[in-house]
């Protein structure tokens, strides 16, 4: 995949649906009585995981261009899957589901490709062993899981660390617990699990940092509408900042207040982000419209960090256009995503002409040095691989991203969407 420097950005886009609400449709969806319709459902390759284990669980899913329908079997109709369950690339998919497995009255073996193998699974282990789950991973702590049928009880746990894969791990457990089960974050997380799980009639309350869940007898189906992924939207919005004469509309962006830090972040940098035509279901959505801008430095840290997490490596890229220093702190969870986002992002900036420097738990750039094209590296990440495509079409000169089909995992067709709206892109 070859860039260079585009003219303007011009356009009015949708982009693919949000692969955390895509991920616990399904999930809910399977452990609902009665059929769940899909809208907007990502087809990305993490989704289509989640799928495949239900379907392994016997859940029917029927596919079509219009919507996922789950067949919902109830909180007690899974059934032993034949082998381990595989659940790719996708971080999500292997906590949640963890969770959902600890109580079944089967065993299961979950195991995930290359990158799933390291990523941390010691924080759903530690909380489910404390439920009663029989719960086992590799050297203790990473995939394979064994999981075998126990008895859960309600805990109240203090998480470690804000990640909402674990908090959902903990209260999809919940869903078969003995008494209710509490868990507190250290700041809070996007929310998603705890809305549908409202929506489908469960018994959720959320207080502050604390979410607490009283087990169901049952939850029903409801039709869900998934919006706009604003974790796909940033790629845009950053794109439609940078490069010069641009201006892009993305219509339809979920806008849950745990997911919009992005917006508030380059509004912050002096982006000129105009937010239209608010509505509200289950989940809020709005039309951003972006133009060039004249960005500046910033901090980003704290309690922000987990409203954006996924979006802090374009963030890096819009921080390298922009006058100034910008900070990054508390996001030693970058560490621990499809790859080491902040190892993988400063080596890519820094090939591009920029100065970034690691830090322990973030990184600093001194932005607006002149960048130039390269040929990037994608560390098989995603979102490393569509923030430096982003860098291109600002960048002077040609670059090149290796290995670009892995932004499949969460959105198919990027490259087509960017040169859609004037982005120069050809094989
Ligand atoms: C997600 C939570 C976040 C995020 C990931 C999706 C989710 O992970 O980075 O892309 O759907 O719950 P953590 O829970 O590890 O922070």
């Amino acid at each position: 995949m070859k860039l260079t420097a585009s003219a303007g950005l011009h356009g009015s886009i949708t982009v693919p649906g949000d692969k955390s609400i895509s991920h616990r449709a399904v999930m809910l969806g399977a452990l609902a009585d009665g059929d769940t319709h899909i809208s907007g459902f990502l087809m990305g390759e993490d989704c289509l995981s989640t799928i495949d284990c239900f379907r392994k669980m016997g859940v029917p899913i029927d596919c079509s261009a219009k919507e996922v329908v789950v067949h919902g079997v109830g909180l007690h109709g899974l059934r032993e899957p034949e082998g381990q369950l595989y659940t790719g690339n996708s971080g999500t998919t292997t906590r949640l589901i963890s969770g959902i497995l600890a109580a079944q009255p089967f065993p299961v073996t979950l195991t995930g490709d290359a990158s799933i193998e390291k990523r941390p699974m010691g924080r759903i282990i530690t909380p489910l062993r404390k439920m009663g789950a029989d719960i086992d991973g590799r050297d203790g702590k990473f995939c394979p899981l064994s999981i075998r049928p126990a008895a859960l009880h309600g805990i109240t746990y203090e998480m470690p660390v804000a990640s909402a894969q674990l908090k959902s791990a903990i209260l999809l457990a919940g869903l078969y617990a003995d008494g209710p089960t509490a868990v507190i974050e250290p700041a809070p997380s996007r929310d998603h699990t705890e809305r549908m799980l409202r929506a489908l009639g469960a018994a959720v309350e959320s207080d502050g940092c604390k979410v607490t869940i009283h087990a169901p007898d049952a939850l029903r189906a409801c039709d869900i509408e998934v919006p706009g992924d604003i974790s796909s939207a940033a790629f845009f919005l950053v794109a439609g900042a940078i490069v010069p004469d641009s201006e892009l509309t993305i219509r339809n962006v979920g806008m849950n207040p745990t997911r919009d830090g992005v917006v508030e972040v380059l509004r912050a940098m002096g982006a000129d982000l105009a937010v239209s035509n608010v509505r509200d279901s289950a989940e809020p959505v709005a039309d951003l419209t972006i133009r060039s801008s004249k960005l500046h430095g910033t901090e980003i840290s704290g309690g922000m960090i987990p409203r954006l997490i996924d979006e802090l490596p374009v963030l890096a890229v819009a921080a390298a256009f922009a006058e100034g220093e910008t900070v990054i702190r508390d996001a030693r969870e970058l560490k621990v995503k499809e790859s080491n986002r902040i190892a993988a992002m400063a080596a890519e900036l820094n090939r591009a002409g920029a100065d970034c420097t690691e830090t322990e738990d973030g990184m600093m750039l001194r932005g607006g040095k002149p960048l130039h094209g390269a040929a990037f590296e994608s560390y098989n990440d995603h979102r490393v691989a569509m923030s430096m495509a982003v860098l291109a079409l600002a960048a002077a000169g040609e670059s090149e991203i290796l290995n670009p089909e892995v932004v499949s995992i969460s959105y198919p067709g990027f490259f087509d969407a960017l040169r859609a709206i004037g982005g120069s892109i050809w094989y």
